[in-house]
């Protein structure tokens, strides 16, 4: 099968799955509820539950717990575009081909539906704990989920983002750019990544090798990111572009150009690859969907 299609059977068994997560549009917090379900349904590429699925594959894994915690994943992924679109922060006005959250249904509305979805995540994740209390691997992915979506990962990186675009581009440096990379994007990848790892029952020294590949996919990821909002259009990419250059963003295309940037994509991409194959496994699907992301437009 063309990785394509691979990866849209796969995004539609993802877009299943979470279907049966989200909760019901009812009660007197019912708006909350639906502005939640809209901004998961909207869409997205899945790319973090897909890595969580294969990387837990890849160390032959059997717990029915990461199905929570691959729902979980991408309900703290999407509250973080949420917020990231909210008129404090990106202003942006379109997300995943639809209107963002806050323009359809209010700001307030916008900062409590990522809130919630936060907290649902939580709550998500933590069903495994009834489904297996008895097995410790839980707690440690719980831990690493936490961790890596906190102050000390996504929302540390969103956060120096946000100090470095106000500050302009003085006080920009290459360190700078790599923290807020490897936080605000690398660390949703790295949790993705390594918790399908630890849910597996891979060695220690194993689920540090898929750390360090999905930070490497997490940088690339982010400077193709970046690439796109310069080169990409509204139509494919679902999001408004110029957006970084609107807030007066400092990225790796503004910083290195877009040769540089297109170069050390497909050079840390490598890296990755090269990494996973020293793991040795059936790692087939990984290497193709790496790739795939060196040049995707979207
Ligand atoms: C967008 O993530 C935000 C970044 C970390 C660059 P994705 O490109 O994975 O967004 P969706 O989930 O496909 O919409
Ligand atoms: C955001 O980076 C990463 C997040 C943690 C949401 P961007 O601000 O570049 O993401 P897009 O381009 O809006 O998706
Ligand atoms: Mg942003
Ligand atoms: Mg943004
Ligand atoms: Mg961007």
């Amino acid at each position: 099968m063309k990785i394509e299609q691979e990866i849209a059977v796969r995004t539609e068994q993802i877009n299943a799955l979470l279907e049966r997560y989200l909760p019901k549009e009812e009660g007197f917090q019912k708006t909350v509820l639906e502005a939640m379900n809209y901004s998961v349904r909207a869409g997205g590429k899945r790319l973090r539950p897909m890595l969580m699925q294969e990387t837990f594959r890849l160390f032959q894994g059997t717990t029915e717990a990461v199905e929570a915690f691959m729902a979980a994943i991408e309900l703290i992924h999407t509250y973080s575009l949420v917020h990231d679109d909210l008129p404090a922060m990106d202003n942006d006005e379109y997300r995943r081909g639809k209107k963002t959250t806050h323009a359809v249904y209010g700001e307030a509305m916008g900062i409590l539906a990522g809130d919630a979805l936060l907290n649902y995540a939580f709550e998500t994740a933590s069903t495994a704990f009834e489904r297996e209390p008895d097995n410790p691997a839980i707690g440690r992915a719980f831990g690493i989920l936490a961790a890596k979506s906190g102050v000390y990962g996504m929302v540390g990186g969103q956060a120096a983002d946000v100090e470095a675009g106000e500050a302009g581009d003085i006080t920009m440096t290459g360190e700078l750019l790599d923290f807020i990379y490897r936080l605000k994007t690398g660390a949703l990848l790295e949790a993705s990544m390594t918790i399908g790892a630890v849910l597996a029952g891979a060695s220690q020294k194993q689920q540090e090798v898929i750390e360090q590949i999905a930070a490497k996919v997490g940088m690339a990821f982010q400077i193709q990111d970046d690439i796109l909002d310069v080169t990409g259009t509204q139509e494919v990419l679902g999001k408004p572009i110029g957006s970084d250059e609107k807030n007066h963003k400092v990225t790796f295309v503004t910083l290195k150009g877009i040769e540089n940037s297109q170069n050390e994509v497909q050079r840390l991409s490598e890296e990755a690859i090269e990494l996973l194959l020293g793991l040795g496994g059936e790692t087939d699907f990984l290497q193709r969907l790496i790739q795939y992301l060196i040049h995707r437009e979207k």
